[in-house]
């Protein structure tokens, strides 16, 4: 479950750099191969091989390996050709925001799913030693692809929050748009607070319920269990639970003291992605703040943007 167990599928495997972790700059000659390593959970393999699973949350990752094949420019949004690459970064302009001065200036950061390495990236620039895990093997390949050449130093987990890697202690550990996908968020929390350091920080957000319900990419057909418990199911497809502010904060207060809790509108693609039309980062963070403090949207974020400190 570690990248120093990997070896590239169908060619020779180069050697890794001392490690683990790896200096992502001298990972060039793994950067586009498909590898494989052993999962953190059997069922992984299975799913990447194109199994189906029992109705719930593993059902994102069906429709994951699904959506690979069938439009792989969509999950790949690093690539600057990609149909989202633009939207995707302002997004993250949006975390790096409200998040960048609390991340810690040294030491390792868990990415906790990580997907095709936008986090990671941003982690890896600012020197930080990155642990990403994510349960969905070719978002792996692709994170290594966009890691390398970087600095910082990386590994890579193949496996799942509920079986969360052994690994030195944490100084923070980030999980953007994450924990609604997964189907035990309170084992999740307490696996990650025993892995951060005394003090540590956890970096969360998950898609919120009514925002979430108002954005242009929502299923079809999910108004009524959106209504019922805020739990959207379309069996081998998608799964998702979006949250209400509360409901975060319960999930998080056995291990964490919440420091902030910041609604986001997501302006490039939330609930009002159509009406702000073509925006930069200052335009977003200046909406964003207007659409928070009026009485009549601030409840119609897309997601809730948490940073909590390990008690
Ligand atoms: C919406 S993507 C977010 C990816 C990345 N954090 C970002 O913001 O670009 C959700 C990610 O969660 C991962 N995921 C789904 N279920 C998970 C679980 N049980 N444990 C950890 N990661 C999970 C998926 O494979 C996917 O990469």
């Amino acid at each position: 479950m570690s990248l120093a167990d990997a070896h590239i599928v169908g060619g020779p495997t180069p050697a890794l750099p001392p490690g683990p972790l790896f200096a992502a700059n001298a990972l060039q000659e793994w950067a586009g191969s498909s590898f494989w390593m052993s999962p953190g959970d059997p069922i992984l393999e299975s799913i990447h091989h194109g199994g189906s699973v029992p109705p719930g949350p593993m059902c994102n990752l069906v429709g994951l390996v699904k959506a690979w094949d069938d439009h792989p420019e969509w999950l790949d949004f690093l690539d600057p050709g990609a149909p989202s690459h633009k939207q995707k970064l302002l997004e993250r302009g949006i975390y790096e925001h409200h998040w960048g001065d609390l991340l810690p200036s040294t030491g390792r950061v868990m990415d906790l799913g990580g997907g095709c390495g936008r986090f990671a990236a941003w982690l890896l620039d600012r020197g930080l030693d990155v642990e990403v895990v994510d349960p969905d093997l070719r978002s792996l390949w692709r994170c290594l692809q966009h890691a390398s050449g970087r600095p910082g130093r990386l590994d890579l987990h193949w496996s799942t929050g509920e079986a969360l890697p052994e690994v030195a202690p944490l100084d923070a550990v980030i999980a953007p748009e994450v924990l609604c996908y997964c189907s035990d968020p309170d084992a999740i929390i307490k696996s990650v607070a025993q892995r951060l350091k005394p003090g540590g920080r956890l970096f969360c957000s998950v898609e919120a319920r009514w925002g979430w319900a108002a954005a242009l990419d929502v299923p079809a057909g999910t108004l009524a269990s959106l209504l019922e418990d805020g739990v959207v199911h379309l069996p081998g497809d998608v799964w998702v639970h979006t949250y209400e502010e509360t409901e975060l904060a319960n999930l998080l207060a056995p291990y964490f003291q919440v420091e902030s809790m910041i609604p986001t509108h997501y302006v490039p693609s939330g609930p009002f992605e159509l009406a702000a039309g073509e925006v930069d980062l200052e335009e977003i963070l200046a909406l964003e703040e207007q659409l928070r403090s009026h009485p009549k949207t601030a409840h119609l974020n897309r997601a809730w943007l948490a940073v909590a400190r390990k008690i």
